[in-house]
């Protein structure tokens, strides 16, 4: 018998070595690489059935692309209006955010509009998921539930069952007894995707594997599987605050600029219907410390409101806080705050928090962070009906922003009446039914909101 050849394979990426080395080349990552069993080469049949066949564009029948539709109206849209027969969906998402919970109310409704669906739960007993679904209020004849990891036990009763939807929960417990690497591994989880992808085509699956993300060389980052499926949704959120996001990050069948908020109930996860005035629901109007943003999620705008604190610090150092923001932003605009507006802020603790546990990188949202806080210092309340927008450079000021139409558009009909924007993104810009005040510099932005 001759010697089993190993390899070494980079679990973030999927880059192949024929040594060891402690980082990978390709995506910059540290100690990603596991020895690996080589796979042996895919057999490729090449007596396949007919039905792949050079085409012409007109003779492809347009019911190829039926879609299955769900009773999240969002999340249907998310997609691009539905689900795609045959197509192969990853849901990635951090630890305990609640990717079983959202693929169980997914299989529910397909399964109540007579469609046979199979959830495959690796992860979890039989009893668990179903102590899940009754929690869930699941109650359909159609939704069968199978705890097995080994992939050909699932490929027969996929056979037994022929069901029109599958979910995988999750793809890295999953493991081919003919593949010697372990579950998790990048060839393992590259190897049953392939596998669930051509199983999906075949037969007219609509499948949806669930994936982890960890930093954590053991198992494999989803991004070696983005390549292989159709779509990628990625589900993040704090699992202290109940909200969630879901957002296309890859889709083969329609946009991917667009996110559905959810919130987590004890009885499982309901779409928000209009984000913005679920975030500004518990707004105290007129009080020091708070500021209205229109950021923009994805491609949508949505109402955020930025509160900070700033209280004499009682030790010789300070502290900075922050939640749902870029530490390091927060210590720039705080510099900024300091050098160009005199603010003794180093003498006090700064603590600055996007309301409702959501998290914001967007840039668009600088202005509204130096106004709350400038709002605490000094004591003065923004005026309730007014929001603020705009990037902040290092010399103090307000750089233009995308889409200010759109973010004027969602103030207006979340009834705010005026807006501090760049002077710079005025020009060109149609009359609005809200007042617009152009700013220049952060000087001029307190001057006009706290005066
Ligand atoms: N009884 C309950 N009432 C309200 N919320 C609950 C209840 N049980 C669980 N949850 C919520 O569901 C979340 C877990 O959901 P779920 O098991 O779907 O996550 P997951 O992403 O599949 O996790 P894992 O990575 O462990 O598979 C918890 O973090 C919690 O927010
Ligand atoms: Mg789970
Ligand atoms: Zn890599």
């Amino acid at each position: 018998m001759g010697k089993v050849k190993t390899i070494w394979i980079c679990q973030e990426c999927g880059s192949r070595q024929t040594k060891w080395t402690g980082s990978c080349s390709a995506c910059q990552q540290w100690n990603t690489f596991v020895e690996e069993v080589e796979a042996t080469p895919r057999h490729i049949d090449i007596r396949a059935p007919m039905a792949s066949q050079p085409v012409k564009l007109d003779q492809v029948k347009e019911s190829d692309s039926k879609r299955y539709l769900t009773g999240f109206s969002q999340c249907d849209r998310l997609v691009g209006g539905g689900w795609v027969v045959g197509s192969l969906s990853l849901l990635a998402g951090d630890p305990g955010v609640g990717k079983s919970t959202l693929m169980l109310h997914l299989a529910d409704q397909l399964a109540r509009q007579g469609l046979t669906v199979l959830y495959v739960c690796g992860e979890e007993s039989v009893e668990q998921t179903a102590l899940r679904a009754r929690r869930l209020q699941v109650a359909t004849d159609n939704l069968f539930f199978y705890s097995e990891t080994n992939f050909e036990q699932i490929q027969t009763h996929i056979d037994r069952l022929n069901p029109q939807a599958l979910i995988v929960d999750s793809i890295q417990i999953l493991y081919k007894s003919e593949i010697a690497s372990a579950p998790g591994s990048v060839t393992q989880v590259r190897e049953l995707a392939t596998s669930f992808m051509h199983l999906a085509k075949k037969l007219g699956i609509c499948t949806f594997l669930i994936g982890h993300v960890t930093k954590s060389g053991e198992i494999a980052g989803p991004r070696v599987l983005e390549h292989i499926v159709d779509t990628v949704l990625e589900f993040e959120g704090d699992r202290q605050q109940g909200y969630r996001i879901l957002r296309a990050v890859k889709n083969r069948f329609g946009p991917t600029d667009d996110i559905v908020l959810f919130q987590m109930h004890a009885e499982g996860l309901k779409e928000i219907e209009n984000p913005s005035q679920a975030f500004l629901a518990e707004r105290l109007k007129e009080s020091p410390g708070s500021a209205v943003v229109p950021a923009l999620e994805g491609s949508r705008p949505l109402l955020i409101e930025i509160q900070a604190l700033v209280a004499a610090s009682a030790f010789a150092t300070s502290t900075r806080r922050s939640s749902g923001l870029d530490q390091n932003r927060l210590t720039l605009l705080l510099a900024v705050l300091e050098k160009r507006m005199g603010y003794t802020l180093h003498r006090n603790d700064v603590f600055v928090s996007v309301a409702g546990g959501l998290k914001i990188v967007e840039p668009g949202i600088d202005l509204a962070i130096i106004m709350a806080i400038a709002s605490s210092f000094s004591n003065r309340s923004i005026n309730s009906d007014t929001v603020v927008m705009g990037e902040v450079g290092l010399g103090g000021e307000v750089r233009s922003i995308p889409r200010v139409e759109q973010r004027l558009k969602e103030a207006r009909i979340m009834g705010f009446r005026r807006c501090v924007l760049p002077e710079r993104n005025l020009k060109g810009l149609a009359s609005q039914d809200i007042e617009l005040i152009g700013v220049e510099r952060v000087d001029d932005a307190i001057r006009k909101l706290l005066s």
